[in-house]
């Protein structure tokens, strides 16, 4: 990467608020962390089910500023030492990206430090530019995470290919809805994977592919898993709870691997990187080590911590930025949607 190019180190304070999570990192030259926090809002949320829009904007906004303070005293920096300051602009939840986007400016500002927009989706994958420090694109990217599940060609640092998207519900989508129906609460990815771990897959569910394609779609599994627990429900019939987690976990994950094995053959590519909140499920990662020794190729993913929000990541994917001097302006803006 050109950081090394340069003589000069590049150090740069990540900030994340897409979600229910407020973070925020210093790393340098895009592989090494001096500071990292995450203050999470789980246990506000999980009260409701879900995410509140909402409250996660507030609790961003009350957690912000101490969270950066905290994190510049953890590396023991001032802002003056700092070359640029990263944010998440989207995609996510608007009024939660917001306080983010908002709290970089002005920090931008105040401190006179260029502005770099980081796209939530290549954050995640760049936090195995941290975790594996000799990674260099090209490589394959299996992106998943509570809104997203991409296979990205990743040709140079911040060019992208997306090969596949799911056309309907994200595979973080469908472990959060089964979990919530089957009263795991929220949230609820996390709680099936550790059920999974002692049942056993023997309910069949539907793992949908399309001809030509490696698009994903988990919306008929996600149906059809619901709707098997309400009729069990109307009958007065007991599923057990560990074989029903293992079998959505089977079927998701089942899915996720033969399309990423489709792309690694069609695609001839010899390292595949995984990212995002689904890629700490046990059995993802369990079967992508199988794929790795059949295919004879690299399977790279990050630690537990970085697989969900973080701001580490955030500060990696922005020191790509700022090396190509891509910065944005105090009229930058946050965004539900955008495109990769
Ligand atoms: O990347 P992330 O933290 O936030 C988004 O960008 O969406 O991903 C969150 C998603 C949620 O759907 C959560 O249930 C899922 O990742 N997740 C898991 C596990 N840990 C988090 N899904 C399955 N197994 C896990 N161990
Ligand atoms: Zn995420």
């Amino acid at each position: 990467m050109a950081v090394s190019k340069k003589s000069k180190t590049v150090r740069i304070l990540g900030i994340e608020s897409s979600c229910d999570e407020t973070a925020a990192a210093v790393v340098e030259n895009g592989r090494t962390v001096l500071a990292e926090m995450v203050a999470t809002q789980v246990d506000r949320h999980a009260v409701f089910g879900g995410v509140v829009p909402e409250l996660a904007s507030r609790l961003h906004l009350e957690t912000i500023a101490p969270l950066v303070k905290m994190t510049l005293l953890q590396a023991k920096l001032e802002p003056s030492d700092l070359d640029a300051v990263a944010v998440t602009h989207g995609p996510g939840l608007v009024g939660a990206l917001l306080v983010g986007v908002s709290f970089a400016k002005a920090f931008a500002y105040r401190h006179q430090k260029p502005l770099v927009a980081v796209h939530h989706l290549a954050g995640h994958l760049a936090a195995n530019y941290v975790e594996h420090p000799e990674l260099e694109p090209p490589f394959l990217a299996l992106i998943v995470s509570g809104a997203h599940s991409h296979l990205v060609m990743v040709e140079s640092y911040g060019l992208y290919r997306v090969v596949a998207r799911t056309r309907d519900d994200a595979a973080g989508e469908a472990f959060d809805k089964v979990a919530r129906a089957m009263g795991l609460g929220y949230p609820g990815g996390k709680k099936l994977d550790e059920l999974a771990k002692t049942g056993r897959p023997v309910i069949a569910l539907p793992e949908t592919s399309f001809p030509d394609s490696f698009d994903f779609s988990f919306s008929g599994l996600k149906t059809a898993a619901v709707n098997r627990l309400h009729k069990a429900r109307q009958k007065g019939e007991t599923i057990d709870q560990a074989d029903f987690a293992s079998s959505v976990q089977t079927a998701i994950v089942n899915t996720l691997l033969t399309h990423t094995e489709q792309a690694i053959r069609a695609l001839n590519v010899n390292t595949l990187v995984v990212a995002g909140g689904v890629a700490a499920n046990s059995g993802l990662r369990e079967g992508l080590k199988s794929l790795q020794e059949t295919h004879g190729i690299d399977v790279l993913m990050p630690r537990l911590s970085w697989c969900t929000d973080n701001a580490v990541m955030i500060a990696a994917a922005g020191c790509h930025a700022y090396m190509n001097e891509s910065f944005a302006g105090l009229d930058l803006n946050a965004y539900a949607v955008l495109p990769m």
